[in-house]
């Protein structure tokens, strides 16, 4: 069994990575700040003995240096990233930090310690607003915020490190990734989270536009899964791969699962479609098939149903 460093482990994704990794027999070490993670989503996790957690900033000199260094870790799996797109675009210099320095550190030590595999949350947001769908990687690579714009920097800083040290380097641009531990409090978290929050709360939920927008939603556990086989399996290459479902669910579909399970909330209003918004998008999922082995597997139904169980 391998021994793998997350970094971004107290998050939404990270966790269950951390999760399905310790389940499988591997000793994590987590890497995380709390700046928009939770200790409480490792839990399960912090009762295993082979985890452990550590609270440290990747972007902090030294820091990833020194935990991989002693840790010796046969693969990184960096998570840790400011998220928001809007964030990205109010405060562009910390977005470079948190999302470009906070990757060069993670390949420096990578390559500095040996570390044979390095597995990076890259993003849909690359492509920008593209309407030449389905996206497959060779789509253009426009992005249209400071986050799109660092994720696509990362990338290039992976392959690099790659092709000089021979490490391998995944890059998996996730979808729109939806499930237990993520975050509704920010307006600009995933419609779901703040769907299924609003819907737990007895409240009726804004759609802006009419509702027929669409998006590739993927399950977290599918995310993880794709994670944890890109750390893992033998014989894999570098690459960048989308990690989709190549499946496209309008909002209200998913409004249709929330409204069955909430009878006596209200139904949605309707709203003016905010400026800027994408009406559609939708994931071609081949490469991640053919590279890793990877095809989703859940549902969006029922991905949705034990995302409001759990609610
Ligand atoms: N959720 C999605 O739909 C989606 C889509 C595309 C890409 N991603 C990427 O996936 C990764 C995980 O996102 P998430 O949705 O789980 O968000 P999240 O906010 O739940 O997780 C990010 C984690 O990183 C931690 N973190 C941030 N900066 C850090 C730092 N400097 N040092 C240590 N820890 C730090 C946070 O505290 C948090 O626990 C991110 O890189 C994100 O950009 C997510």
């Amino acid at each position: 069994m391998g021994k793998i460093l997350v970094t971004g482990a107290a998050g939404f994704i990270g966790s269950h990575t951390t999760d399905q990794l310790l389940a499988a027999g591997h000793e994590v070490l987590g890497v995380d700040n709390f700046r928009t993670g939770h200790r409480s989503n490792l839990e399960a996790a912090l009762r295993s003995t082979c985890f452990r957690l550590e609270e440290a900033d990747v972007s902090a000199a030294g820091v990833m240096d020194g935990l991989v260094k002693e840790f010796r870790p046969d693969a990184i799996i960096h998570l840790a990233a400011l998220v928001s797109v809007q964030e990205s675009i109010q405060d562009p210099d910390l977005n470079q930090r948190l999302n470009v320095t906070a990757t060069e550190l993670v390949a420096a030590a990578a390559r500095a310690h040996g570390v044979g595999r390095i597995v990076f949350a890259s993003s849909a947001a690359i492509y920008g607003d593209t309407t030449d769908l389905p996206i497959d990687e060779e789509t253009p690579k426009q992005p249209i915020s400071p986050y799109g714009e660092a994720k696509l920097a990362s990338e290039g800083i992976l392959f690099a490190a790659a092709e000089q040290s021979g490490l391998t380097a995944r890059c998996h641009r996730y979808f729109n990734v939806f499930g237990p531990r993520q975050d509704p409090a920010s307006p600009y978290s995933g419609v779901i989270s703040i769907f299924a929050r609003r819907y737990r709360d007895g409240k009726p939920v804004t759609i802006y536009g009419d509702g027929k927008q669409t998006r590739d939603f993927i399950s977290v556990h599918d995310v993880a899964r794709a994670n944890v086989l890109a750390a893992t399996r033998p014989g894999i290459v570098s690459g960048a791969a989308n990690i989709c479902t190549g499946r496209a669910t309008s909002l209200l579909d998913v409004v249709r699962v929330f409204a069955a399970h909430y009878p006596a909330v209200p139904a949605p209003s309707f709203a003016e479609a905010r400026k800027g918004d994408i009406i559609h998008s939708l994931g071609w999922p081949v490469r991640a098939k053919e590279q890793l082995g990877f095809v989703a597997e859940v549902p969006v139904e029922s991905a949705l149903s034990e995302l409001i169980k759990t609610n």
